[in-house]
Order: structure tokens, then C-alpha cells, then sequence
């Protein structure tokens, strides 16, 4: 089944991850909190400044109109702010008598204010057939002396109004932009620092891992130090019982031998005599079965490949070099050559690595005509190559079993393959036979 990767599951894979998360989530929560009300709480405040001003105008205005006898209006002198002066300015003043005279600013140099406005004691925000647009207007009622009604009327263009909105709103943005960027490059910072104990503690198990520690080192906080206490604690609980699973388990074996050289003995002696001979033929292949098995698991109980817990690190190819010197000596026929270009680290216990190594170059020693070739390259991998008569496919398959032997001219007791291949896959690796056409026998650690 496919599973998707919805945040909160990205979230879980990684503790950083859902740190950062839950800060991205804070800092844009407080910085859009933080805008809304800056930006509502200026455009009240500039609003109510601009309402101030228009009241003061209209105040002004209703100051200046002379009105004569007979309803006529004019002004005793231009208004204080000079934009009502200038044509199309956006800032408009009217004066109108009820179906009579009619004044307005110079800067209105066409159009109409709708006088009605003047009747009502709010503020209109948005009045579409201004002059120059939409307009905030306001206005007041007075009496001529004959008793007709008076209009005055102050517009200014809303985009004024606007405009300071919109800077106010685009200064805010950039600022808030830079505050948020700089919050949440502090908040990863913070993050790191956080997480700096559980990074070292994936250093610490990857020592364990490799083996060159045996236990978690280093200091802790205190809520990761009872933890870190907890695993070393079961490490070396651990250690402790492979280790005397180990003994149990090579006493036993040892155990074993006495009694089936006894009945070895036994069953050989009885293969002497005609009538008991099949059935000793029988005890005789089994006992020689047990045999096997017993000198089997005594090898794999003498490693360290069962006990995980001690894995340690083999340098190459400073560890195979002993075994070349004793295999020169053993097969003096037999040339061995060591190709190691690169030095290289593999999570093996040395001991392993010899018995493994040294199975494989026993048996290239034995089946070679002249020559050995032990190569070490970087992967790690690990190949030894002769020029032996080398396995057919089938011989191949079989090879690793306990107990496989294809040539009965050759001393041995068919284990050196299972072991290699046993401990091969204790530490995660993968030995693999193969004949090229040409002869010879290619083992490959990969
Ligand atoms: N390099 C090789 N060339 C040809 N045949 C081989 C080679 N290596 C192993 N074999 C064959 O595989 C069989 C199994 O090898 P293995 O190492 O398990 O046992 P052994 O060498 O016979 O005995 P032991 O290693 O226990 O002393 C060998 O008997 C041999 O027939
Ligand atoms: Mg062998």
C-alpha cells in the first residue's frame, strides 16, 4: 500500500522537523496576529484624524460664507488649505443655498456635491460621483436670513485616505517580513541547539555500533541522561548473558565428544563383526554427522559474531597479514599475492574477520596450482581469487553446507565454507561463490 506523506508523518520521521514546524506555526500566527491589528488599528486612527480635519474645514467654511439679503453667497476670503485652490485636487468645498445661489472651491473646477449630504450628521465614506471619484463628505445645514436652507459641504478623495493606508500597510508588511525571517532563523538556531544532546547520542550509538566504544559515553540532560543510563544498563545485561550463553554452549559441546569418541569406538569395533555391521555402518555415519555438528557450533561459539553487543573494527589490510604469513607457510607451493590499494575500516570483529579470511585463503591455498590473489577495495569487499579447478554451479549451491566435500584426495572436514558464510551473515554480509569459465574459484565479501 502506498503511504502518503501528509506533514504530520514527515513530522514524526524527524524531531527537527516538528520543531521547525511548530515554530513556523507560532511565528506566523504572531506576525499575521501582529498586522491585522496594526493595519485595523491605524486605518481607525487615521481616520479619525482625517475626520477631524474635514470637520475643522467645514467649520472654517461656514465662517468665511457671507450670506446677503437676498440669499446671495460669496466668500470673505479663500480657505486656509491651499489644495482647495488647485484644480482637480481631490480637496472640494460647496456652498448652496435650497434652490438658489450655488459657490464651491477653485479647485472644483466641474461637477456637483450632492447638497443632500449636508443633512446628515455622519461622515460619508464613500460618495462615487465626486469630482475626482469616490470621496469622504461632510457636512452641515444653516439659515439663510429669509429663512432658506444652506448647504455646506466639504469633500476630500477617499484614495488619499487610502494611499496612507496602503503605504502604512506596505512599510508594515516589509518590516513584519524581516521580523518573521529573522524569528525563524533564530527559532532553527534554537532548534539545533536543543537537539545538540540527541545528536551526540546518535554519535555515541554509532560508536556502539561500530565498536569502538562499549558503552554510551558523555554527559547527557537530564531528560535523556536516564535513558542513555537504561541502554547501558541492557548493554551490559546483554553482554552478560551472550557471554555465558557462550560458555553454556562450548561446555556443552565439549561435553558431547567424550561420550561419541566412546560410541565411535563402539560402533567401530562392532562394524568388525559381520552380523552387526550394517547397523555400525548406521551408528557410524550419524556419530560422524554429530561430529561435524559439535566441531561446527564449537567454532561459531569461539566468535564473537553471535555477541553483537561487542562488535569491533577490523582495519584492512592490517589484519589479514598474519594470515598471509601462516598460509605462505602452510601451502608452500602456492604463491599469495595482496592486492590493497586503500586502506579500509570494516565493523568486524578481527577475530571473525580471521577465521572468515582465513577459511576462505586455507581453501584457495589447497585447490590453487600457483597462485592466490587476496584483494581488498574500498566498500568494503574483500576477494579471493585461484587458479584452482574451481565448482560447478551445483557444487556452488551446496558448497556452504556443513559437512560439503567435493574432492576425497583433499584433508578436511567440509566446515570451513559454512563457517565463513555463517559468520559472513552474522555482521550483514554476503559471501558469494562463482567459477569463471577459464577455472579457478572467485570468493567475493561483499
Ligand atoms: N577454492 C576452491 N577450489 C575448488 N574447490 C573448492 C574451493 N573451496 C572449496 N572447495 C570445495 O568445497 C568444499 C567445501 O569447502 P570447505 O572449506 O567447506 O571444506 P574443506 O575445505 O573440505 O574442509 P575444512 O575447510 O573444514 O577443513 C571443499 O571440500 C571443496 O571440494
Ligand atoms: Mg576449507
Amino acid at each position: 500500500m502506498k503511504r502518503v506523506l501528509t506533514p504530520a508523518r514527515f513530522a514524526a520521521h524527524s524531531l527537527r522537523l516538528r520543531f521547525l514546524l511548530a515554530i513556523l506555526l507560532w511565528v506566523a500566527l504572531g506576525i499575521g496576529g501582529i498586522w491585522y491589528s496594526a493595519t485595523r488599528v491605524f486605518t481607525r486612527h487615521i481616520e479619525a484624524q482625517y475626520h477631524d480635519e474635514l470637520y475643522g474645514h467645514v467649520r472654517e467654511l461656514a465662517g468665511l460664507v457671507n450670506i446677503s439679503k437676498d440669499s446671495h453667497l460669496s466668500l470673505s476670503r479663500p480657505l486656509s488649505d491651499p489644495r482647495y485652490l488647485e484644480p482637480m485636487s481631490g480637496y472640494y468645498w460647496q456652498v448652496s443655498v435650497h434652490r438658489g445661489d450655488r459657490i464651491h472651491s477653485a479647485s472644483m473646477v466641474r461637477g456637483e456635491i450632492d447638497e443632500d449630504i449636508a443633512h446628515s450628521p455622519e461622515i460619508f465614506h464613500s460618495i462615487d460621483n465626486g469630482p475626482t471619484g469616490k470621496t469622504i463628505a461632510y457636512g452641515f445645514t444653516g439659515f439663510t436670513p429669509d429663512g432658506r436652507v444652506v448647504h455646506y459641504v466639504i469633500a476630500v478623495d477617499k484614495r488619499y485616505l487610502d494611499q496612507a493606508i496602503a503605504s502604512f500597510t506596505r512599510e508594515l508588511t516589509l518590516w513584519l517580513t524581516a521580523l518573521a525571517t529573522a524569528l525563524l532563523i533564530t527559532g532553527y538556531a534554537v532548534v539545533l541547539f536543543g537537539l545538540r544532546p540527541l545528536n551526540r547520542l546518535a554519535t555515541a550509538i554509532g560508536q556502539l555500533r561500530e565498536g569502538t566504544s562499549a558503552r554510551l559515553e558523555g554527559a547527557y540532560p537530564s531528560e535523556i541522561a536516564p535513558l542513555v543510563e537504561d541502554l547501558n544498563a541492557y548493554i551490559a545485561g546483554n553482554e552478560a548473558v551472550i557471554e555465558r550463553a557462550r560458555v553454556e554452549a562450548g561446555n556443552l559441546a565439549h561435553g558431547l565428544r567424550t561420550p561419541l569418541a566412546v560410541i565411535t569406538d563402539e560402533a567401530e569395533r562392532l562394524a568388525r563383526q559381520p552380523e552387526s555391521a550394517r547397523a555400525a555402518r548406521a551408528l557410524l555415519d550419524q556419530a560422524h554427522e554429530m561430529v561435524q555438528q559439535i566441531d561446527f557450533r564449537l567454532a561459531r561459539t569461539r566468535s564473537a559474531a553471535g555477541a553483537r553487543a561487542s562488535l569491533r573494527v577490523s582495519h584492512l589490510p592490517e589484519a589479514v597479514l598474519p594470515i598471509l604469513s601462516a598460509m605462505r607457510k602452510l601451502h608452500p607451493d602456492c604463491a599469495f599475492e595482496l592486492s590493497a590499494p586503500v586502506p579500509v575500516r570494516m565493523a568486524i570483529d578481527p577475530v571473525d574477520l580471521s577465521e572468515l579470511v582465513s577459511n576462505l585463503l586455507d581453501n584457495a591455498g589447497k585447490w590453487a596450482r600457483r597462485r592466490v590473489v587476496l584483494t581488498i577495495a574500498e566498500g568494503p569487499r574483500i576477494r579471493v581469487e585461484d587458479d584452482g579447478p574451481g565448482m560447478s554451479e551445483e557444487q556452488i549451491a551446496r558448497a556452504c553446507e556443513i559437512g560439503s566435500r567435493f574432492d576425497a584426495d583433499m584433508p578436511g572436514s567440509g566446515l570451513g565454507l559454512a563457517i565463513a558464510r555463517d559468520i559472513a551473515e552474522a555482521y550483514g554480509l554476503r559471501l558469494r561463490l562463482s567459477s569463471p569459465p577459464g577455472g579457478g574459484l572467485i570468493a567475493d565479501l561483499v
